[in-house]
This record gives structure tokens, sequence and C-alpha cells, in this order.
């Protein structure tokens, strides 16, 4: 689902290939290419969950001012995926609201 030739802007850029894990499902991806255009290009609309209905949401703006695209990457939430370029053997997982983080140890209590 990529447009390869545009009667304007003329053909697509090609760089290296590379893949991302998405909720457990490799995805293949153009590597520096928004993690959000690959995702679209492998036919992915839904990129989270909103916390209080469980709405889905996807692509709104592409600019990086909505976060409609936020998604956990490499175990940090709320990564807009729409201005984050694609690296080899990223961890890409959709999020339902605010998401959690993973790495933080849990506090001591005293
Ligand atoms: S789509 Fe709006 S911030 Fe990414």
């Amino acid at each position: 689902m990529r447009v390869d030739v545009h009667p304007i802007l003329g053909n697509a850029p090609t760089g290296k290939s590379i893949i991302l894990l998405v909720d457990g499902r490799p995805i293949k991806a153009i590597e520096g290419e928004p993690i959000a255009a690959a995702l679209l290009a492998s036919g992915r609309r839904v990129l989270r969950h909103t916390a209080r209905h469980g709405e889905p949401r996807g692509l709104f703006c592409a600019l990086g001012r909505c976060t409609d695209c936020v998604m956990t990457v490499d175990g940090q939430p709320n990564v807009r995926t729409c201005v984050t370029p694609a690296r080899d053997g990223m961890v890409i997982e959709s999020q339902v609201g605010l998401g959690r983080w993973k790495h933080l140890p849990l506090e001591k209590e005293e």
C-alpha cells in the first residue's frame, strides 16, 4: 500500500529495508521513514485506543501535533509515531490511554 510513483512528487525515495516488530508481528519498513508510514503501508489503520471509551485512533495530523498516533516504542509510551523515524528491530506496541512504562523500577515501600 505504498505510492511508489506520484504524479507530482515523482518516485518514492528508496532506502534500506528493515523489520519492525509490531504487537509481536514483524512488518517491513524503510529505514528512516516515520513508523506510522510503515504501519499504514502494512495495512494497519488503528494505532491506539482512548482511555475512557476505548475508541480507536489512527493517523490524523501526521505532523506531531494531535497525539492520535502515539504508541509504545521500545518500552516508552506516548511516542508520536508520525514523526519518529523507523529503525531496524524496533518493538512497537498498541497503546490504550496513557500507556504504561515497562522499564521503571517498582518503588520500595518503607
Ligand atoms: S498523527 Fe497527529 S501527532 Fe501523529
